[in-house]
């Protein structure tokens, strides 16, 4: 699984926050299902951007990057992202790997030398058709007027691989997801491809060309290599293939063009094995605007955990927009979710749950029943669950979760066990809100991992969460009874709006 690598000219925002938050609950569920992930992220250090990021800010390329890599580092770490690897562009495997990549398209004769001219946006690092460019020559995404260059390039010539790259998508239907992403990519490839040039003279940040070194690597070229530089390619002591193909490339809707068009031609070209899947994510939006630098709209992520804490902030950005569509983030929306679904669902559900047991069965957590009216809205949870997880839709993999939470809510509410006198019956219906509370503890866990953790050591159960492994976690009868349940700290406040 891998996200984007992200451009170190900014600092980490609400939008690579998204990307990495999507990528890291995929992770954590492909891990419960049993599965071998490896989790790559990192930052895209090379190029115009960087260079003339470097130079406002009065300093060399390379230490700029230095100082804003490590910012994403612990962005990360602070959301709880479970990344396996950080790879920085800068990087000597990286290195290795992109002239490892140009070597084998040359040697197809994929690469080849031409003069360019044309009119180019340097926040996109990418040259546009004046067709493409909006009224007075302005960048489409970034709405600011693009420069004219003039330059001897090296050419890929993706012009070539038109009708092998239909071809590859034809054999691989749902190779992209959502559908309609995937249709966009298609209409990329009918609609024509030119070549795209490989290679800068006019620039000194880069990686130099291993048979030409008065050029450096393309931006892009050099960057889309990281997923392979991550598995070892390029090192000749390494079997690249034990983590090549990738299963998902997460990206944005923006790079389409370069994740599902460039990268498979210069892949076939190489000889390299074509990835698995695409999962491309829509744009969150503040005002209608795309979050960027230039737009001076930028969310940082640590300032919302302040208000909500790690998971409020994780649930919302999964639960709140459906991956592939564009989503608006407001702050009253994320106030407005998290007091609704965490304070008053999740939150609430699991408080009541240990106040009774604590007030009614001395602490000590009922079994549950085999035959419990909530063992098919557990079985429902989970099949709406792994649904929504494997068609990278974590919007309705959380839905179907929280419909367990609901039902066990309203379950408790018909039955008002803190009303009745201690007995059979109040343990019966306690065993099967216990048994509920440990099966959402464990389907929830991908988005709001701190939590999860807590409830299942609050539920008293053994282990952690991450060693437990579905579908046997989730199926109904896993809460053994007989443990002390403790109530703790309220989980979610609730937040004044
Ligand atoms: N460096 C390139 C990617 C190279 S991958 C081989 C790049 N970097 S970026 O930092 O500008 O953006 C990385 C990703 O973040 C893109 O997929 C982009 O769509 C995503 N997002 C940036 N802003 C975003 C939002 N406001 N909302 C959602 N995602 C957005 O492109």
């Amino acid at each position: 699984m891998t996200t984007p690598i992200y451009y170190v000219n900014a600092e980490p925002h609400l939008g690579h926050a998204y990307t990495t938050i999507v990528g890291d609950a995929l992770t954590r569920w492909h891990r419960l299902l049993g599965d071998d992930v490896m989790y790559l992220t990192g930052t895209d250090e090379h190029g115009l951007k960087i260079r003339q990021a470097a130079d406002a800010a009065g300093t060399t390329p390379q230490a700029f990057c230095d100082m804003i890599a490590p910012k994403f580092a612990d962005a990360w770490s602070r959301l709880n992202i479970a990344n396996d690897d950080f790879i920085r562009t800068t990087e000597p495997r990286h290195h290795a790997a992109v002239r490892e990549l140009l070597q084998r398209c040359y040697d197809a004769g994929d690469i080849e030398l031409d003069t360019y001219s044309g009119k180019y946006c340097v926040a996109c690092e990418e040259y546009f058709t004046d067709e493409e460019l909006l009224d007075g020559d302005l960048c489409p995404i970034h709405k600011r007027p693009v420069d004219h260059f003039e330059e001897e390039n090296y050419f890929f010539r993706l012009s070539r691989f038109q009708d092998r790259l239909l071809d590859w998508y034809a054999a691989h239907p749902g190779a992209i997801v959502p559908e309609f992403r995937g249709n966009e990519a298609l209409g990329l490839i009918r609609g024509g491809l030119r070549d795209f040039s490989v290679s800068r003279t006019s620039l000194d940040w880069g990686i130099p060309l291993p048979w030409d070194e008065r050029h450096v690597a393309y931006v892009w070229f050099d960057a889309l290599t990281n997923y392979l530089s991550a598995t070892g390619f390029g090192d000749p002591k390494v079997d690249y293939t034990t983590r090549w193909p990738v299963d998902y490339h997460l990206i944005g809707k923006d790079i389409i063009r370069h994740h599902c068009v460039y990268w498979p031609a210069m892949l076939m070209s190489a000889g390299v094995d074509l990835p698995k899947g695409w999962a491309v994510g829509g744009w969150l939006l503040v005002d209608g605007e795309k979050m960027a630098k230039s737009t001076g709209n930028v969310v940082n992520p640590l300032d919302l955990v302040n208000t909500v804490g790690v998971d409020g902030f994780r649930y919302y950005v999964l639960a709140e927009t459906a991956y592939g569509s564009d989503g608006d983030f407001s702050y009253d929306g994320l106030v407005t979710r998290y007091n609704a679904d965490l304070a008053n669902n999740l939150g609430n559900l699991a408080a009541r749950v240990a106040t009774v047991v604590e007030k009614k069965c001395g602490g000590i957590g009922p079994a549950p029943r085999a035959d419990s009216p909530l063992a098919e809205a557990a079985a429902a949870a989970y099949a709406g669950a792994a649904a929504g997880w494997d068609h990278v839709a974590p919007s309705k993999a959380l839905e179907a979760t929280w419909s367990l939470i609901r039902a066990t809510n309203a379950y408790l509410e018909s039955h008002e066990p803190w009303k009745a006198e201690p007995g059979p019956d109040v343990d019966a219906v306690m065993g099967d809100a216990l048994e509920a509370l440990r099966i959402v503890t464990v389907l929830a866990w991908p988005a709001v991992p701190a939590t999860a953790d807590a409830i299942w050591g609050r539920l008293g159960m053994s282990g952690s969460v991450a060693d437990q492994r579905l579908p046997l976690a989730a199926t109904w009868g896993g809460y053994p009874g007989g443990t002390a349940v403790t109530k703790g700290d309220p989980l979610f406040p609730r937040i004044r709006s």
